[in-house]
């Protein structure tokens, strides 16, 4: 059974939705749920499933990336994840940490890779002469929004679409999207996935 940890942010809902595809005859159960915001919704709802949930604030680190990492690195390796999936996880994360990880680390992105790495996709995409957004889950690299693609889900941008409305319908694809990526990478298959 492969062991999940996965990284949030904020509400944490694609983090819910990782936990609940993780049943049945899945290869993986979530084995612990961190976020670098002590506050963060999505850590009560991780509890809520029974799951070990950890904030570990990075602002008392200030510029020590390094130093907040090794906090996170500590929680790790005491869950002993196979894999960890960065779900809303809203903190660049250092080639050192990277590389310890790399190959077992997931993270989904609201673009269609390689389109609008970095922050505000929907805006950019709207912004754009684009018909059509998206998102991607891919493997961590050093470099931000980088690596391997492992899935990709289409949504249309329609003629009124505020920035809300292209970000929640992005989101129901992320839903979608990121339980049958783990799903696949649980059992080494790195087949592309495209919804
Ligand atoms: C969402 O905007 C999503 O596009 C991105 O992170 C944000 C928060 O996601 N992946 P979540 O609800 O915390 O999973």
């Amino acid at each position: 059974m492969k062991r999940v940890a996965i990284l949030i942010s904020g509400s944490g809902s694609n983090m819910v939705k990782l936990v609940e595809s993780m049943t049945g005859d899945h290869p993986a159960r979530p084995v612990l749920v961190l976020s670098n915001d002590p506050d963060a919704a999505g850590l009560d709802k991780a509890r809520s499933f029974g799951i070990p949930a950890v904030g570990v604030d990075h602002r008392p680190f200030g510029k020590d990336r390094a130093a907040f990492e090794k906090a996170l690195q500590d929680h790790l390796l005491e869950a002993k994840p196979d894999i960890i999936c960065l779900a809303g996880f809203m903190r660049i994360l250092t080639a050192d940490f990277v590389r310890q990880w790399q190959g077992r680390m997931l993270n989904i992105h609201p673009s269609l890779l390689p389109k609008y790495r970095g922050l505000n996709t929907h805006a950019r995409a709207l912004a754009s002469a684009d018909t059509e957004h998206g998102c991607t889950v891919h493997e961590v690299t050093a470099e931000l929004d980088d690596g391997p693609i492992l899935g990709q889900a289409r949504v249309p941008i329609l003629p009124n679409d505020t920035e809300q409305d292209l970000a929640a319908r992005v989101l129901v694809q992320e839903h979608r999207l990121y339980p049958t990526v783990l799903r696949r990478f649980s059992a080494q298959d790195r087949t592309l996935v495209l919804l």
